[in-house]
């Protein structure tokens, strides 16, 4: 298991005061649609994600509980959370889903002996097996995602989950209202600006508080909802069934 560390008043009031000076520089930039984002950045994408998050991702499986045989991961890309599962459930049986063909193809060559089903097609809109998964797992995925999304998501998991199963959540949590004010107001000002339309992702980060996070995912029907880590503004949630 990992240490967790939160940040101080004086990091947090840096931090807020930094991000702002980058959402300052970055609200003209074109919005990149999020398919497209991935797949321009697949080549150096394992070894960027791996700077960033090098302790999470080889410790996310210390946070599955023993006897996991089936596991849902949305938003799987590579699979870079995967070889830490692997090493402790070398036998599980793991479903990932991905919008993004070159990503899914990358995990695909980097595990083919293993007992897994990937699927290229929008987690929102792809129908999942209902009481089918011991857990469920997204990584760094669901931060790119309005409220009212990941409200919808979080029923569909809750639903694709066994009795008793639990939702893992590693992500980027905002440290404050403040932070997601901030954040989805440059997301709305560059969707604007772009033209997007309504139903096209984008790859954007909109944060959503640790309250936030909670009340959505009890909305969603889960009895307990625990953060097992914090680094900063990433934060491992559990959510059981
Ligand atoms: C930052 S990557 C994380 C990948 C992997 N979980 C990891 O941590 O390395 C985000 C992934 O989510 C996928 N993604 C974003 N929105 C999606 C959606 N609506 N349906 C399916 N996949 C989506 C992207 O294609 C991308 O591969």
């Amino acid at each position: 298991m990992l240490e967790s560390k939160s940040m101080t008043p004086q990091e947090t009031e840096k931090y807020l005061r930094e991000l702002k000076e980058w959402l300052d520089a970055v609200k003209d930039n074109p919005a990149e649609e999020m398919a497209d984002f991935f797949a321009k950045r697949v080549a150096g994408y394992d070894e960027n994600h791996l700077t960033h998050w090098p302790e999470e991702y080889a410790h996310i499986a210390g946070y599955l509980d023993d006897g996991l045989h089936n596991l849902l991961d949305i938003g799987c890309g590579t699979g870079l959370e995967l070889e830490s599962i692997y090493r402790r459930f070398p036998d599980a049986a793991v479903t990932g889903i991905d919008l993004s063909g070159p990503m899914l193809q990358k995990l695909r060559e980097k595990y083919p002996d293993k007992d897994i089903k990937l699927i290229e097609a929008d987690y929102f809109v792809c129908p999942f097996p209902e009481s089918c998964y011991d857990a469920a797992l997204s990584f760094e995925t669901l931060h790119h995602f309005k409220p009212e999304k990941k409200q919808k998501i979080y029923e569909k998991l809750y639903r694709a989950l066994k009795p008793d199963g639990y939702y893992l959540e590693c992500d980027y949590i905002a440290c404050c209202d403040e932070e997601e004010r901030l954040c989805m107001e440059g997301y709305e000002y560059r969707r604007q600006r772009n033209n997007i339309p309504e139903d096209v992702f984008v790859h954007i980060d909109i944060p959503l508080t640790l309250p936030h996070q909670r009340e959505l995912l009890q909305n969603a029907g889960f009895r307990q909802v625990d953060v097992l880590y914090q680094n900063g503004s990433t934060m491992i949630i559990k959510a059981v069934k």
